[in-house]
């Protein structure tokens, strides 16, 4: 495949939300219809480039292959203002890379992206995670809270302070005072949609997202009740991103609980 042919999916499956103005159903047909195109050409493109031996790679660099992700994620990884497609850019690539393999190998769900990932080899998921991980497209900017003052003031105290009481460390105790995360696999929370964040903290609670044991997020999101899981997602999303995005040092902060995921 060309890399005029795979770009070309993208524009199609963004241009399908322009049409406001028709019948709903129609229009999520169409935009399925599209996202469907765009992912079998990312699929097909996926799969030749990893199939490939290195060197025959010119023209086909690895901005192109990732076009196929741009439906969804950003053509940078910046994110779309689609309320469940998330941020990549600037993740630390520990982190991407764990999540890539938990879509590919079923502990994360989401059939398009399982799909997309299945049967890719292990090496071709660290450079496709390198890749987003070294890009700084500026943020989205911040949503205005849809919730009242009490209930974003509570998001404020948990995610800065925790709640000693009922036993939830504060989420910056390990994502960091600015909330950029920590290298190698501890992600930022700020640029994500509020729906984003409570769906994936309503997953860990459910049992639908895993990491690797211990799953330190699914021992803090079980503790955290319906409010608190709209407080925090509240007031992470209507927080401005800092200048400099890079995620803390690995070693640097001194976390409350063991991660599976992250290498100690
Ligand atoms: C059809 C839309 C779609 C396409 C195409 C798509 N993604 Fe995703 N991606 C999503 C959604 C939605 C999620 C969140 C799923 C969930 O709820 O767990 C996600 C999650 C992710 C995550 C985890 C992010 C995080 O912060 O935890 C990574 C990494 C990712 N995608 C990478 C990719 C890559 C690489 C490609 C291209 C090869 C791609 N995606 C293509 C929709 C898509
Ligand atoms: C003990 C350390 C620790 C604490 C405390 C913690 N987290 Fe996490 N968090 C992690 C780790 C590690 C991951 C990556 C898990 C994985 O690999 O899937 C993570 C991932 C996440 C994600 C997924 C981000 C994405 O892009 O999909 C969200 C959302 C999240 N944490 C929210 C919170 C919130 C909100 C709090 C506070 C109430 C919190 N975390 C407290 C360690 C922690």
């Amino acid at each position: 495949m060309t890399v005029q042919e795979s770009s070309a999916a993208v524009p199609a499956a963004v241009r399908a939300t322009d049409h406001h103005n028709q019948p709903e159903r129609v229009e999520v047909g169409k935009r399925r219809t599209h996202i469907l195109i765009a992912l079998l050409m990312a699929w097909s493109s996926l799969t030749a480039f990893a199939a490939e031996p290195a060197g025959e790679q010119a023209p086909d660099t690895m901005q192109a292959r990732v076009l196929a992700c741009a439906a969804c994620h950003g053509a940078r990884g910046e994110g779309t203002d689609n309320d469940y497609f998330p941020r990549l850019a600037g993740k630390p690539a520990g982190y991407l890379y764990n999540q890539l393999l938990a879509f590919r190998d079923g502990r994360r769900k989401y059939p398009p992206m399982n799909y997309l990932l299945a049967y890719l080899p292990d090496a071709y998921l660290h450079r496709i995670a390198d890749y987003f991980t070294a890009e700084r497209p500026p943020f989205l900017p911040p949503a205005t809270p849809g919730v009242d003052k009490q209930t974003l003031a509570l998001g404020q105290t948990l995610v800065t302070r925790g709640d000693p009481a009922r036993k939830i460390p504060a989420c910056a105790s390990c994502h960091g005072g600015a909330l950029t995360g920590m290298e190698p696999a501890i992600p930022g929370l700020l640029g994500l949609h509020a729906d984003y964040l409570s769906a994936q903290l309503g997953a860990w609670r459910y049992g639908t997202r895993k990491a690797a044991a211990p799953d330190c997020m699914q021992m803090v999101a079980t503790r955290l009740g319906e409010r608190d899981i709209t407080a925090v997602a509240a007031w992470l999303a209507s927080q401005q991103a800092p200048a400099d995005p890079s995620p803390a040092a690995a070693g640097s902060l001194k976390m409350p609980l063991a991660c599976g995921s992250v290498p100690h």
